[in-house]
């Protein structure tokens, strides 16, 4: 079975990647990443990719002259490594249209939030300031407008009382290393397609589990 070939663009921590990097060590997974790719030097996930034998890049956005040069040069490399699929993982630049439309249906991202709740930054205080009952995170098709697209997978997270923005941040956090490969999978098996800007499934399911906040009585 050929495995689709992943590429995953980082600028931070990479914990994503690293549950990613995870499923993608069972030979039976249906994708492998063949590069991490990040715009910050230093970036601590690019040590956790080495340490899954994944091979990494630097392409520092600073020593380019416009978003547009540099978005090119990341499709370069991504595409010199063979990559069929990009997975954003916590990459904070905005890529351009052209970049998007590049890699139209082949560019997925996480999101801390519930989209289309909740779209850019501080999204765990701006779900406790607003006093939503039920917060998550989602994995999405990314289109060119900011954490847009069609979404193929998200996963509740209840607020609980007391919560602090961290501690909210914990839980989402732990649910997104459950969806990113999960969402990952259904893409790399051909079970999920973009049909009018949403996505649709090749098997039906009944989800009848109620997600309820305050439990029900
Ligand atoms: C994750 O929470 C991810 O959802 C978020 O950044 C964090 C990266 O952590 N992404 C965004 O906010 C993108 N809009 P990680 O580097 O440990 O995966």
């Amino acid at each position: 079975m050929a495995r689709l070939k992943v590429g995953v663009p980082i600028s931070g921590r990479g914990s994503n990647m690293a549950a990613l990097a995870e499923a993608c060590a069972d030979p039976a997974f249906p994708a492998e990443i063949v590069l991490v790719l990040s715009n910050e030097q230093g970036a601590a996930g690019l040590e956790r990719a080495r340490a899954f034998g994944i091979e990494t890049a630097t392409i520092d956005h600073r020593g380019f002259p416009d978003r547009a040069a540099f978005d090119a040069a990341v499709t370069a490399r991504l595409e010199a490594a063979g990559v069929e699929l990009v997975c954003l993982a916590g990459f904070m630049r905005l890529f351009t249209a052209g970049f998007v439309e590049h890699w139209r249906d082949r560019l997925l991202n996480i999101h801390p939030s519930l989209l289309p709740a909740f779209r850019g930054l501080n999204t765990h205080e701006r779900a406790l300031a607003a006093g939503v009952r039920l917060h998550g995170c989602t994995v999405h098709f990314v289109r060119p407008e900011l954490d847009d697209g069609p979404i193929v997978m998200q996963s509740a997270v209840p607020v609980q009382p007391g919560d602090t923005a961290e501690r909210l941040a914990t839980r989402v956090l732990a649910q997104e290393h459950r969806i990113y490969p999960a969402a990952l999978r259904m893409v790399a098996e051909g079970a999920v397609r973009v049909e009018g800007e949403r996505v649709v499934y090749r098997n039906d399911w009944n989800n009848d589990g109620l997600l309820v906040d305050p439990p029900l009585a």
